[in-house]
């Protein structure tokens, strides 16, 4: 009797024991703090969350394909037990049920949401820059925000603005510029815009992930001045006016670091630095040191899972303080809670497909840039032309670059001859015959991996012969010839054949406006680009050069709305276009040495990147910054500034007129020369810009800047402070950065520290940087 009152007494304690243990001890995220959610996860539990689950693609996975998928996780883990909601995405977190603690979904960026042919093909990041719209952009952004959000996932990896630091970098298209304000604001206005619908983003690639030669390997030297003014910049920018919920680092090293275990870059810079809140996690694969990764302050090791054994040891080991996993997880957590699988948000699988088309349509238009127009060639406003459409891009046209950035998309790509017959242009049904007999002909077989990574092979361009050319300026009113172009993932670009033209497109840009000159006909070259090109040997022989980047599904029909001037173009270079690839000033350390697999490459070139370089050392360029034609002309009216004396703010205005005949818009730039004292300086720097409404002949409109202080600091390295020096400022507005149209000078009495940060990422390699003052 007494054994069984004991065993009862005994069974009473633990059961209460038991009760209030679970409603003490097993927090619920969202509804416990994040620390006692943290501290009722086991260490496996632990390891495995700091790292994703593994490359589960769910039914999206050909079960027969042949070829291997990597980072599977273990039979039996965590991570081989957690649940894959939607089929196609690039990666999740684990997913902790007793806890509350849901999974986040990732899915590919920037053009859109890279997945099983369901969703819409936007722009490339160039073609939406070049928009000089931030408005715009973010309008793009909410239409990928939906679309991500109303397919069940969280995060679009998504927008990516790596700076345009040489013209052959691969993945240049998905990049926004070579100037840092711009990558910054255009960087911003997508994240506010997809973010504003409940979905994530990561802004990428962190930090001077510049070439794709060597990803993994190259270690960027850059001076602590370049890094803060152009390479950080436009993260810092992009940071601080939107906010994404996760923030990518690179695959490269930064000064001797990789980018994924730089205490210096994550921590110091991004945490403590500019207050960064969201998680930063590793670009794919990405890093050695999963231990180092921790202790630097990135938060989740992506795509997993292979990590969570060596930290685990680690941990038993006592190499890893079980602390720093805490503290990675409750960045992990933070970010857990905004997204919709936390909110048990009902996706509806039916985004708006067909309005997010025409508004990828416009906005294509809007970022095309036009380089020449001779003889009002265009618009073709007499729709009962004959077009002679040259070039397999006319027929084969390249929506967008390859690698992740590639967008199955919903609708078929409208080819530049469909969008020209959607117009009701006549188009020669021979010359149609014979490319697409050629094309079929001469295209070589893709495989199913390529296929899916947008790299399907294509046919070389036709050496067109004379007879056919002479056929065509005879019986056509019009010659467009389409230059086209595509980059990707993993390789960066050739001069040869790739920025140059090829001796086949020469010839034929060559004898096509030969023979229909001769005629009195006129000739328009299309350049269906993802990044700068070579011009200066052949632009005088179109009439007009028209750049329409790789335009996104809606490409043909968004060519067509410029060409028939449906839309008058607004577009503008967001980098410069040189005479030569060797002038470029980082081709002589480009990709890095040795040549063939490169360790290191030295930006020698410092803060003279793009316009920064031409214009202070008066390099001539085949086109500049910020150039950009339209079938209107504007006058911009004189500059009123608030003040002559700097104080803590000034305010900058300007009325621009549309002068001609047609409505359209006019990006308005505007530039700063700050004076050279301790720390010499670029000759002119974008400090703000906008574009007007679309103003009506003879309409004008005022546009006002705000400058405050921090857009006259240089980054001075000694103090690791942004300072601005006391002397003469000159403001300049124009419409391209060699077009100012007018200037105003103000003075900054005294040398001002506006903000000292912490002395990070240092070179510990000697740069030879190029200086003005030699
Ligand atoms: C790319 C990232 C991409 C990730 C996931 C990496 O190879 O560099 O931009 O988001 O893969 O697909």
């Amino acid at each position: 009797m007494k054994k069984i009152k004991v065993y009862i007494t005994v069974m009473a304690v633990s059961i209460l024991a038991l009760t209030s243990c679970k409603s003490k001890t097993t927090p619920f995220l969202g509804k416990s703090s994040i620390e006692d959610v943290i501290e009722a996860m086991t260490l496996e539990e632990k390891v495995a969350l700091v790292v994703g689950t593994g490359l589960k693609f769910g039914d999206s996975i050909d079960k027969n394909s042949p070829f291997p998928i990597p980072n599977q996780p273990a039979p039996g883990s965590l991570a081989a037990k957690s649940k894959v909601y939607v089929s196609g995405a690039v990666g999740r977190t684990l997913e902790i049920p007793r806890l509350g603690v849901n999974t986040i979904e990732m899915v590919d960026g920037p053009a859109g949401v890279s997945f099983m042919s369901r969703s819409t093909a936007y722009p490339i990041g160039t073609a939406l820059s070049s928009s000089w719209d931030v408005d715009l952009v973010k309008k793009i952004g909410e239409c990928m925000g939906n679309e991500t959000l109303e397919y069940g996932l969280d995060i679009l990896l998504a927008p990516a603005i790596n700076i345009h630091r040489n013209p052959l970098t691969g993945r240049n298209f998905e990049y926004f510029s070579e100037d840092p304000l711009l990558s910054g604001k255009m960087g911003a206005a997508l994240i506010n815009g997809i973010q504003s619908q409940g979905a994530g983003t990561s802004l990428k690639h962190f930090v001077a992930n510049n070439q794709e030669t060597n990803r993994i390997e190259v270690d960027a030297i850059i001076s602590e001045r370049a890094l803060r003014e152009i390479y950080l910049k436009g993260f810092e920018i992009a940071i601080k006016e939107s906010d994404p919920w996760t923030l990518m680092a690179s695959y490269n090293s930064v000064n001797g670091n990789l980018a994924t275990e730089n205490y210096d870059l994550l921590t110091k810079v991004a945490r403590e630095d500019w207050g960064y809140e969201g998680i930063i996690m590793s670009d794919w694969e990405a890093g050695k040191d999963p231990v180092k990764q921790m202790k630097s302050g990135l938060n989740l090791l992506m795509p997993g899972p292979y990590q969570d054994t060596v930290l685990l040891q680690a941990v038993k080991d006592k190499k890893l303080d079980e602390k720093v996993l805490d503290e990675n997880i409750s960045w992990i957590l933070n970010g857990a809670m905004k997204v919709q699988k936390f909110k048990d948000y009902k996706y509806s699988n039916k985004p708006n497909l067909e309005e997010n088309a025409s508004i990828a349509r416009s906005a294509a238009a809007q970022g095309m840039v036009l380089l020449k127009n001779e003889n009002e060639a265009l618009p073709l406003s007499d729709k009962g032309q004959n077009l002679a459409l040259f070039g397999n891009g006319s027929y084969e046209t390249i929506v967008g670059g390859s690698g992740s950035g590639f967008v199955m998309r919903a609708g078929p790509t409208v080819h530049i001859i469909e969008g020209l017959k959607n117009q009701n242009f006549n188009v020669s049904k021979s010359l149609e015959d014979i490319y697409t007999a050629y094309i079929s002909e001469n295209t070589p077989p893709t495989g199913m991996i390529d296929m899916t990574r947008g790299r399907k092979k294509r046919a070389p361009e036709m050496l067109l012969d004379e007879k056919l050319i002479q056929t065509m300026a005879n019986e056509s009113d019009l010659a467009i010839i389409t230059i086209a172009r595509i980059s990707g993932e993993t390789t960066d670009r050739s001069i040869e054949g790739n920025f140059k033209l090829t001796e086949v497109e020469l010839n034929n840009i060559n004898n096509v406006s030969q023979a229909f000159h001769a005629k009195g006909k006129k000739v328009i070259v299309v350049l269906n680009i993802g990044g700068v090109i070579e011009t200066a040997s052949w632009k005088d022989l179109p009439d007009s050069i028209l750049i329409a980047w790789q335009p996104g599904q809606e490409a043909g029909n968004s060519i067509a709305d410029v060409l028939s001037g449906n839309v008058n173009p607004s577009g503008k270079l967001t980098a410069s276009f040189p005479m030569k690839y060797e002038d470029d000033p980082s081709a002589k350390n480009f990709p890095g040495t040795p040549v063939d697999n490169p360790k290191q490459v030295i930006y020698e070139e410092g803060i003279y990147v793009g316009y920064r370089y031409y214009n202070t050392f008066g390099v001539e360029t085949s086109y500049p910054f910020g150039f950009g034609l339209s079938y209107t002309n504007f006058s911009f009216g004189d500059l009123s500034l608030s003040n002559t004396e700097f104080k803590n703010e000034l305010e900058v205005s300007i009325t621009v007129t549309n002068e001609g005949e047609l409505s359209g818009k006019e990006v308005v730039q505007l530039y700063v020369s700050a004076p050279t004292g301790n720390l010499e300086k670029p000759i002119q720097e974008l400090k703000a810009f906008a574009k007007t409404k679309n103003l009506a002949p003879k309409e004008s409109e005022t546009i006002t800047f705000k400058i405050d202080i921090t857009s006259l600091t240089s980054f001075d390295s000694e103090a690791s402070a942004w300072v601005a020096e006391a002397g003469q400022y000159i403001v300049k507005v124009g419409a391209s950065s060699e077009d100012i149209k007018t200037e105003k000078t103000f003075n900054l009495g005294k040398d001002r520290v506006v903000q000292k940060v912490n002395k990070a990422l240092v070179p510990q390699v000697k740069i030879n940087e190029l200086s003005a003052k030699q």
